[in-house]
C-alpha cells in the first residue's frame, strides 16, 4: 500500500477530490491530512472521508522537525500540497526530495512566487489582460513555486471574465487533472 499525506490550508476541495479518486483502491491511500489553519474547510471535508486530520501551528513546523517524524511514522510516501500556504522548511525538503508535490494555478514560471497564491493570482492574470492561464503540478523546492514541473495544462481567459471566472475555471482542471498525476507519480514512488 502506498500513502499519501495531503497539506491543505483553506477550502480543501483539491484534497477531497484526491481522496475521493483514491477511496476505492487497494493499492494507494491518503492516510492523512494535516493543516496550519485551525479554520480550514479541508477539516470538515477529511472528517466526512474519515481521514485522519493534523492541525499543527507555526512553531512546531519552523522550530522543530516533529511534522517529518509524523510523516515517517505513517510511512508516507508522497506528500501532495493542494493550497498549503506555508513556505516548507529545508528539513521537509530534503526528507521528501522529489517526494512532494504542488499545484500552482496558473502557468508557471509566469504568476508564481511570494504572494502569488489565490485570487492575487487570478487578479493578475486578468489585470494583464492574458488570453490563456493554467495549472502547474511541480516538484516542492525551498523556494515558492520554483521546483520542477511535472504537468501543465492550461484554459481560455476570455476578455469578459473575471478573477473569479478564471478561478472557477482553474478549479474544474485541478479537480480533473492532480488525482491522475498523483496516480502517476505514486506508481513510481
Ligand atoms: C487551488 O487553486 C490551488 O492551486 C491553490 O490553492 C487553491 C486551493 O483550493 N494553491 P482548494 O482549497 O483545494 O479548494
Amino acid at each position: 500500500m502506498k500513502r499519501i499525506a495531503i497539506f491543505a490550508s483553506g477550502s480543501g476541495s483539491n484534497a477531497e477530490k484526491i481522496s475521493a479518486y483514491f477511496s476505492d483502491r487497494t493499492d494507494v491511500e491518503v492516510s492523512l491530512i494535516l493543516t496550519n489553519n485551525p479554520q480550514a474547510g479541508v477539516i470538515a471535508r477529511a472528517r466526512k472521508l474519515h481521514i485522519p486530520v493534523l492541525v499543527f501551528d507555526r512553531k512546531t513546523f519552523y522550530e522543530s522537525e516533529r511534522i517529518l517524524e509524523i510523516l515517517k511514522n505513517n510511512n508516507i510516501d508522497l506528500i501532495v500540497l493542494a493550497g498549503f500556504m506555508m513556505l516548507i522548511p529545508t528539513y521537509l525538503v530534503n526528507g521528501f526530495e522529489n517526494k512532494m508535490v504542488n499545484i500552482h494555478p496558473a502557468l508557471l514560471p509566469k504568476y508564481g512566487g511570494k504572494g502569488m497564491y489565490g485570487s492575487f493570482v487570478h487578479e493578475a492574470v486578468v489585470a494583464a489582460k492574458e488570453k490563456e492561464s493554467g495549472i502547474t503540478i511541480h516538484f516542492v523546492n525551498e523556494h515558492y513555486d520554483e521546483g520542477n514541473i511535472i504537468f501543465q495544462t492550461s484554459c481560455e481567459v476570455l476578455p469578459t471574465d473575471t478573477a473569479d471566472d478564471v478561478a472557477n475555471k482553474i478549479h474544474v482542471l485541478e479537480h480533473a487533472h492532480f488525482p491522475q498525476v498523483i496516480d502517476q507519480l505514486i506508481s513510481q514512488a
